[in-house]
């Protein structure tokens, strides 16, 4: 459990624990949780089980209608977190030890499905997870997931309040992944971010961030999710290269399309954005590197990892 949300949350007196509650909650972060949840009714036969999130929703007793009807964000979720967990697959092949900083994480159950699927060598090269969200979401998390020394809950707010992040890193290469975020921020927020990301690690770290094109943003009211949660996107990539002249340090390593794991019938939404786009993909994971620091080049000759 966070030590924040210990400190702010009362005590119940050993009374019946109080149940879990979204008020002050982004409701958003029911479209992947559910879309994890119904992830084979949504997709039928993809490689993706998630029982945590099933477990999850059927504590929360989440309201479909509040969520609308739309598939298609569901299914973009699915494919967004097989990407991830391929990327961090890829990562966990080297040879070091890595923390993983999962930022705005919402009720992702991330590091329940990865510690279920990774061969146990990468597992074990998982020094921590840190779950990072704004401070009700923590609280959240902190009643229905596990935290442990081994997976730390902590409040953060984007860009750059990120004060408990860096308390929790420690000489381990991180990976940062931003998952579902990026788009509710404005364009000079995202560069904070990156830069801020840059300051927290002086030795370098991975980043994995999910990019939407505008195209497929202007037509997301299409559907009624993000119409009926009044979604208001600022921050479309038309280009994830163009990460990498946001801010200090960023390197464009790979991006994924997102869309091409689905079923052709199961796109047939993003035609019309696609031809808007020139043909450019819609949605991405984009693995970046932030590069040592000067200062962080001379603190890397006296760590070594193994
Ligand atoms: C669409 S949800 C994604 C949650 C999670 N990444 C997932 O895929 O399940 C967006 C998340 O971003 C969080 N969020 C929004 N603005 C934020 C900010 N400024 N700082 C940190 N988290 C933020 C919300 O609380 C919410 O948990």
């Amino acid at each position: 459990m966070s030590e924040s949300s210990n400190a702010d949350t009362p005590s119940t007196g050993g009374a019946a624990p109080v149940a879990p509650t979204l008020d002050g909650v982004s409701r958003t972060l029911l479209i992947p949780l559910l879309a994890r949840a119904e992830a084979q009714s949504l997709w039928p036969g993809v490689a993706f089980d998630d029982a945590a999130a099933r477990d999850l929703a059927a504590r929360l007793a989440v309201d479909r209608a509040e969520v609308g009807t739309d598939p298609f964000p569901m299914r973009l979720c699915i494919s967004r977190s097989l990407a991830i967990e391929e990327a961090l697959g890829t990562l966990l092949s080297e040879p070091i030890e890595r923390t993983l900083v999962l930022l705005a994480c919402g009720l992702d159950t991330l590091p329940v499905r990865l510690d279920a699927t990774l061969a146990p060598a990468r597992r074990a090269r998982v020094r921590r997870w840190v779950c990072a969200d704004l401070p009700p979401v923590v609280a959240l998390r902190d009643q229905l997931l596990p935290a442990s020394e081994r997976i730390r809950h902590v409040r953060a707010a984007l860009p750059d309040q990120l004060d408990e992040i860096a308390a929790a890193l420690d000489e381990t290469r991180p990976v940062f992944i931003l998952e579902g975020v990026l788009p509710y921020l404005d364009a000079a927020q995202v560069a904070d971010c990156l830069a801020a990301l840059g300051r927290l690690a002086p030795a370098g770290a991975d980043l994995l961030v999910d990019g939407y094109h505008p195209a497929l943003l202007a037509f997301s009211r299409l559907g009624n999710t993000f119409r009926r949660m009044r979604t208001r996107f600022r921050f479309g990539i038309a280009d994830p290269r163009d990460y990498a002249g946001m801010a200090p340090r960023i390197h464009f390593h790979a991006q994924q399309n997102l869309l091409r794991p689905l079923p052709w019938h199961h796109r047939k939404r993003a035609w019309l954005p696609s031809l808007a786009a020139g043909g450019k993909p819609l949605a991405t994971l984009a693995q970046l590197e932030l590069t040592p620091s000067a200062e962080g080049v001379n603190s890397l000759r006296s760590v070594r990892h193994d």
